[in-house]
């Protein structure tokens, strides 16, 4: 099977993947991360090389502003990931440090992370279990467990522990390009033969049906004084940090409708009236209209940025 999957990544694997051709234990972490909640073409086209022109090394994020990591963060989402970059790079002072242990130890590292990290970037044997080689270990096992105990466990039995590196970039490629959730491209499989989900590959693991997520109607307050807008800087887990417009789920006062915005997370969406108000509420800061895009801004934020801006020039 390991001879059949090296093979196979050789002929097909992503080998001009950024993040595959350095050394550098920060570029690899920093893929890592940004690879947690986000799909390769995004980080690729959008965010890794911004990211790494401005913050070349580990140690120019901990001489850094928070602030100035999540600007840079800005549109990535899931932004505890950019708190948790700067933290680490403030507890190992600019540089990581090389044992599993240690690096699960630091914030927003798990286990399988810190695999990933010591096997890219030192070449050390240990399996990696994402979410990906999940779904290819259950099915290749004909598990429909969750069990993580159980998935390691099988992770350490399939690892081609003479080629940790090409093994488990293969495993992780299978997992995204053959092994995929729908329709998997079974005949094209190196481990096809000894696949136990070959015949029924969409049971394994069993499929969890997705709740649909509830949409939340805000409003938006769009608070101006002397020329200069009104912004808070978000202290709720998964937008702390960034600037923003107040939102309130009530008005008992007449306002001005400017505009909808709409944004899907995770787990809800939002759906915002935009509406400029005279009422006087505590703000962190006021700001130029031009000077709002030099902030480090939620999505739904730059949205209405974006719509006062079209707004400006009517
Ligand atoms: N996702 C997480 N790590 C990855 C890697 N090294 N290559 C491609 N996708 C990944």
């Amino acid at each position: 099977m390991q001879k059949a999957l090296l093979a196979w990544y050789k002929a097909h694997g992503r080998h001009d993947l950024p993040w595959r051709n350095t050394k550098d234990a920060y570029h690899i972490y920093l893929s890592e991360i940004m690879l947690q909640q986000t799909q390769v073409k995004t980080v690729l086209e959008r965010f890794y090389f911004p990211f790494l022109e401005r913050f070349p090394t580990l140690q120019s994020i901990a001489e850094a502003k928070l602030d100035d990591v999540l600007k840079m963060w800005e549109g990535l989402g899931y932004y505890t990931r950019a708190k948790n970059l700067h933290h680490t790079a403030l507890t190992c002072q600019g540089i990581l440090p090389c044992s599993p242990e240690e690096l699960g130890g630091l914030k927003g590292i798990g286990k399988s992370t810190a695999h990933a990290i010591c096997v890219f970037a030192y070449h050390q044997s240990l399996p990696i279990l994402d979410a990906n080689v999940k779904r290819v270990l259950c099915r290749f096992f004909g598990l429909s467990t969750k069990d993580e105990k159980i998935l390691w466990n099988k992770a350490w039995e399939l690892l081609d522990s003479v080629h940790p590196y090409e093994y488990n970039q293969a495993m992780m490629d299978l997992g995204s390009m053959i092994c995929i959730p729908k329709k998997p491209l079974c005949s094209l499989c190196p481990l096809h033969v000894k696949c136990k989900g070959t015949n029924n590959p969409e049971r394994y693991p069993l499929a969890i049906k997705k709740a649909k997520v509830p949409t939340k109607k805000r409003f938006a307050l769009i608070l101006k004084k002397e020329g200069k807008f009104g912004l808070i800087q978000r202290q709720e887990r998964l937008l702390h940090g960034l600037w923003g417009f107040v939102q309130v789920d009530g008005l008992s006062t007449d306002a001005i409708l400017l505009g909808k915005v709409c944004h899907a997370y995770s787990h809800f969406k939002v759906e915002l009236d935009v509406i400029k108000t005279a009422l006087h509420v505590k703000v962190d800061g006021w700001f130029l209209l031009e000077d709002l895009n030099t902030l480090a801004l939620s999505s739904v934020d730059k949205k209405i940025v974006a719509l006062l801006q079209k707004e400006s020039k009517k």
